[in-house]
């Protein structure tokens, strides 16, 4: 993932039961290009193996800070670091990083860096809400570090649920992205993404859809978010989980997607229609369910709304509007036709014959075209990175509009 590529994150693993989760996060970050260099605390030893991180980094554990032969670890830790990363974070830990204290490894890289700092904390909820917790998070924030609320759910066995438990470990990748994001263009823009399908009922038991995943809709509104833009992200059912940072608003039928857009369109800058609202809906909806027998050999359609054509009087002047064109012959030809029907600044198509790109897949590979007569032609690459480029050409309109 583009902005993790080669920057070094430090995660620090303080000494708490969710420190197994620091594993999957260890992972991911490796996964998604960091190289990563593991500092444990002392606690965080009795809970897992050093070995377990070094596995999963390729990169050996940090010393201690007394260890012979490491004088200056920590100082060479915080300069090389693009981000520093506390996850889990204790109590313990909230309370000596808010006294400023630099007796382990751990707090002396926090001290001596100036790279940004993402402390998660994860506690018992009661330790949470203790009005010191509170003010040590508070300090720790004031000082400019980024501190993610806890998220509410089930604590360690026996206890409970409540506000305490360690966002899950993509959650925490999706903001140490937004801090490591270079890209910060889209700062203060609001930006609407559709995603998924939509579905129309036959009755109450079937309904019409298509194979639209989502996939590349909440691609876009993942990378929106880390570049800085308020997202409003309106989706029908999808086939991958929802983005972090994103306003999501679930929604079941064209109908409802059209008047999702028309709500947000009038305050948003851009509008990226990634979905694929289903175009037919029955004429006759049953209230019951059709029995086998008495179905009839055909079923009338109506169609349904085109949201792009029916909300365009609600853009905000200057607003972009990128659309999408899944097309299976006279691919290029059809998009343009589409995108001059919808008025659109820009369309992105798609052949959907082709193997690897359209719906359903990793990876897509389209030609985008503008209202200016541009033609990009990106190579087939995962829809992660093609959301970049998307909004790369997003974030330029909005600039050359204002
Ligand atoms: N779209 C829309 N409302 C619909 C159907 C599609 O706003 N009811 C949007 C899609 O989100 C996409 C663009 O219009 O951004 C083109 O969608 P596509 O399915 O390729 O085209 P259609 O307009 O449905 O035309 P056709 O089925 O004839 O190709």
């Amino acid at each position: 993932m583009r902005p993790f590529d080669g920057r070094r994150v430090i995660l620090g693993v303080t000494g708490g039961i969710a420190c197994y989760k620091a594993v999957t996060l260890a992972r991911l970050l490796t996964q998604a290009g960091a190289v990563v260099d593991v500092i444990m605390s002392r606690a965080a030893r009795e809970f897992i193996g050093a070995i377990t991180f070094e596995a999963v980094t390729g990169r050996p554990v940090a010393p201690d800070i007394l260890d012979a032969g490491h004088a200056l670890a920590h100082i060479r830790l915080a300069k090389e670091a693009a981000l520093v990363l506390i996850a889990p974070a204790t109590a313990d830990f909230l309370a000596r990083a808010a006294q400023g204290r630099a007796d382990d490894q751990m707090t002396a890289v926090l001290l001596a860096t100036k790279a940004p700092v993402l402390i998660a904390p994860a506690m018992n909820d009661g330790m949470w809400s203790h009005e010191l917790a509170q003010r040590n998070a508070q300090t720790v924030r004031d000082v400019g570090y980024e501190v993610l609320e806890p998220e509410i759910g089930p604590l360690a066995f026996g206890e409970g649920v409540g506000p305490g438990r360690l966002p899950e470990p993509h959650v925490i990748v999706a903001h140490a992205g937004r801090l490591l994001e270079t890209a910060k263009g889209l700062a203060g823009a609001q930006i609407i993404v559709t995603a998924g399908p939509t579905r129309e009922a036959l009755d109450p038991v079937r309904y019409i859809t298509n194979h639209s995943s989502g996939r590349m809709g909440v691609a876009i509104a993942a990378a929106a978010w880390r570049r800085g833009a308020t997202v409003t992200l309106i989706h029908g059912t999808l086939e991958v989980p929802l983005p972090t940072g994103a306003t999501c608003i679930a929604v079941t039928t064209t109908a409802e997607m059209r008047d999702a857009v028309a709500a947000a369109l009038p305050s948003a800058d851009a509008l990226v229609m990634a979905a694929a609202p289903a175009d037919f809906r029955a004429a006759d909806v049953g209230t019951q369910k059709i029995k086998k027998r008495e179905a009839p050999p055909v079923i009338a359609l109506q169609h349904t709304d085109d949201i792009l054509v029916s909300t365009r009087s609600l853009r905000r002047a200057g607003a972009i509007v990128m659309g999408f064109a899944l097309e299976t012959t006279q691919v290029e030809e059809n998009a343009l036709a589409k995108m001059t029907r919808k008025g659109l600044d820009f369309i992105v198509a798609n052949d959907a014959t082709e193997v690897g790109a359209g719906f359903g897949t990793d990876t897509n590979r389209v030609v985008i075209l503008s209202a200016d007569g541009e033609r990009e032609t990106p190579p087939l690459m995962p829809k992660t990175a093609l959301a970049d480029v998307l909004l790369d050409r997003v974030t330029r309109a909005l600039d050359a509009r204002s």
